[in-house]
């Protein structure tokens, strides 16, 4: 599975992970939310230099431009919750894109284990589309893996992107096990452990819970 780090090469991306990251700045939850949004973006950009282009033509005031567009059938696809922010970022600048919906939570057995559960899906046929999925928090890759196999009951798409803020080696190990070269995965920061809550450390916190609000 190809994988690409975007905070691998110094950007603004750096300025943006920082804010989520910041416990203070993180109280806000409107920053919190537009700096996902914002790196999203910058991604669909760096993603849209791989996608395939057609020359088209558009008249102008004086005269005809010919101009290279998108053809590919995208769908940008979201986890819900935490995704939304993804979702936002990505429809900025693939505003023609169709969209994707599947929730992914955690239902805690015990204390300390959990299977990942969904129970809503709402997404288009996928053939011969290039699909993304966002999930911001790729911490152990369970919910991707999850959503990708049920979001394929969708048909089989061209290409599948999977996109996160922020990630661990572990998850990465994990998705690139179970999906392998099917997939490529592009990521703002990979951070270095897991704590035993599956939280990403120094990772952010619960994005969901940021972004949105705490939930019973
Ligand atoms: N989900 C989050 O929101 N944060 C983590 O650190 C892991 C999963």
């Amino acid at each position: 599975m190809k994988v690409t780090v975007l905070n691998q090469h110094n950007s603004v991306i750096n300025q943006f992970l920082k804010e989520l990251r910041d416990t203070k700045l993180q109280k806000d939850s409107m920053r919190f939310r537009k700096n996902i949004a914002r790196i999203s973006s910058v991604m669909a950009y760096e993603i849209s230099k791989t996608l395939q282009f057609q020359t088209e033509q558009v008249t102008t005031p004086l005269g005809i431009a010919e101009v290279n567009t998108i053809s590919d059938s995208l769908v940008i696809t979201t986890i819900l919750r935490a995704g939304l922010p993804m979702q936002e970022g990505f429809m900025e600048f693939f505003d023609k894109a169709e969209c994707g919906f599947i929730s992914a939570f955690r239902k805690y057995t015990d204390k300390e284990h959990f299977t990942i559960e969904t129970e809503y899906l709402a997404a288009p046929d996928l053939n011969g589309k290039t699909v993304v999925i966002a999930d911001t928090m790729l911490a152990t890759g369970n919910s991707m893996v999850t959503a990708y196999h049920a979001l394929l009951k969708n048909g089989q798409p061209k290409r599948v992107i999977l996109a996160s803020v922020l990630g661990t080696k572990k998850a990465i190990d994990y998705v690139e096990k179970e999906i392998g070269d099917n997939a490529e995965l592009w990521i703002a920061a990979i951070d270095p452990e897991l704590n035993e809550h599956s939280y990403i450390v120094p990772g952010l916190g619960d994005a969901g819970d940021l972004a949105f609000g705490d939930k019973l």
